[in-house]
């Protein structure tokens, strides 16, 4: 299976209804999406200062939107990180599998969902970097 690099994340804009009454995005699997959302959470109330994630998925591909206020994700893949500020609710970020990420900065009062390819499993996370720095130079 392929190595993924932080080239194969990418920003996706979703569609947008807006009107004088407000906006409104939609997103229909696959359409969007490059997976079959499986799951959603979504991460709140988040302290000014903290960060979340910090860990790599070995099958799990995500969609991070954030849906109200801003924060930063670090993406990187063993040899190469950038990170994108997401501050849109139509914007996504494609994170696929084998990318560690963090979540940073987080603006009072953001809502960060996130649409899953897979259920919640913890066996499938990695949460070690050098594990994570080892499989990729597998
Ligand atoms: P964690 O993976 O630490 O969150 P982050 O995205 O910041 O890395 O998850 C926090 C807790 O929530 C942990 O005990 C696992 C649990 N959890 C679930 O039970 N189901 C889920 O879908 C997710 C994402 C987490």
């Amino acid at each position: 299976m392929k190595n993924t690099t932080i080239h194969d994340c990418k920003l996706i804009e979703l569609p947008r209804m807006y009107d004088r009454r407000g906006s409104l995005t939609y997103i229909y699997n696959s359409d969007h999406i490059p997976f079959d959302i499986v799951r959603t959470y979504y991460l709140y109330d988040v302290p000014g200062g903290e960060s979340r994630g910090g860990h790599a998925h070995t099958e799990l591909q995500q969609l991070i939107v954030a849906v109200m206020g801003a924060f930063d994700v670090i993406l990187d893949d063993g040899t190469e990180k950038k990170t994108v500020r997401l501050e849109r609710a139509y914007y996504g970020l494609y994170v696929p599998r084998q990318i560690w990420r963090e979540l940073i900065n987080f603006s009072s009062g953001a809502n960060c969902l996130v649409l899953a390819s897979m259920s919640y499993e913890e066996a499938e996370y990695i949460r070690n970097y050098d594990t994570f720095t080892e499989i990729k130079r597998k």
